[in-house]
């Protein structure tokens, strides 16, 4: 798998577990996940993001091997820090894993990782996934606290969890929604100035998508439900090149 994207680009990584989440509805092979992150790279994804659950709800264990082996774009690993998930992204060696929370109960991942309440758990976990060249983010509220011990622990990386930026509505000329953009674009200005790579996904469609991509510091985007919904009505291959349209939009602002 390549490495992707260059220093302005805004990187997208299209996240492909819903693929696998019908695909499982039935028990079958289809469809097939790794036929979308096909599908992906030639819409132009730059990555592709694969959640393996504990539970294994939609990304298996075949599915990981298979993305390494047969798509040529990098795969960025969303595992929960336990000693399963590191033993199976030491054996695949994707090019970077994201760590996230994860509890069984919740839906989808619920909130960032407690990297600062997590310090002395996560600290071997990142540290091997270092060593092994694996590429560590950590999935992260837009917390300064959180970026400090992301810092301290070692990661390269950190992705800005976008979830409540997404659910939130504007009331008003600078509402709550705005208002989190505002905590978003702090903390990605913070992350940056102590040395940090930083990221952000979750729950961002086409409506919510440009002015996180107008946030300079932002280096990849992680998106993949809103993706494979839109799927459904205009085909993957559209829905993914219309995203990077909106994207592309967001990023311009910046340059202007
Ligand atoms: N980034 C992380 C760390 C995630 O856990 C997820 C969801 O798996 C995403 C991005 C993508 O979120 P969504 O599927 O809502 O676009």
């Amino acid at each position: 798998m390549r490495d992707g994207g260059g220093e302005a680009h805004l990187r997208l990584g299209v996240n492909i577990d819903h693929v696998a989440t019908i695909r499982n509805a039935r028990g079958g092979r289809v469809p097939d996940p790794v036929r979308a992150a096909r599908l992906a790279a030639a819409a132009g994804a730059d990555g592709i993001t694969a959640h393996l659950r504990e539970d294994r709800r939609h990304i298996r264990d075949e599915d990981i091997a298979r993305l390494m082996s047969e798509i040529d774009l990098p795969l960025n690993l969303e595992m929960a820090a336990t000693e399963e998930m590191l033993a199976i992204a030491l054996r695949h060696k994707p090019h970077a894993a994201c760590i996230v929370p994860e509890r069984r109960e919740e839906r989808t991942t619920e909130g960032g990782l407690d990297a600062a309440g997590q310090f002395a758990h996560l600290a071997p976990i990142v540290g091997r996934l270092g060593e092994a060249g694996i590429r560590v983010s950590l999935f992260i509220e837009a917390d300064p606290r959180q970026f400090d011990a992301a810092r301290a622990l070692g990661a390269p990386v950190v992705e800005i969890h976008t979830g409540r930026y997404c659910d939130l509505h504007n009331d008003g000329e600078f509402g709550p929604r705005d208002r989190e953009l505002v905590r978003i674009a702090e903390a990605a200005r913070y992350g940056r100035s102590i040395g940090l790579e930083v990221h952000a996904g979750h729950g961002l469609a086409f409506d919510t998508v440009e002015p996180v991509a107008a946030i300079p510091e932002l280096k990849e985007l992680n998106i993949g439900h809103f993706l494979i919904g839109e799927a459904i009505f205009v085909g993957l291959e559209a829905s993914i090149r219309e995203m990077r349209r909106c994207m592309d939009v967001g990023r311009a602002a910046v340059r202007a």
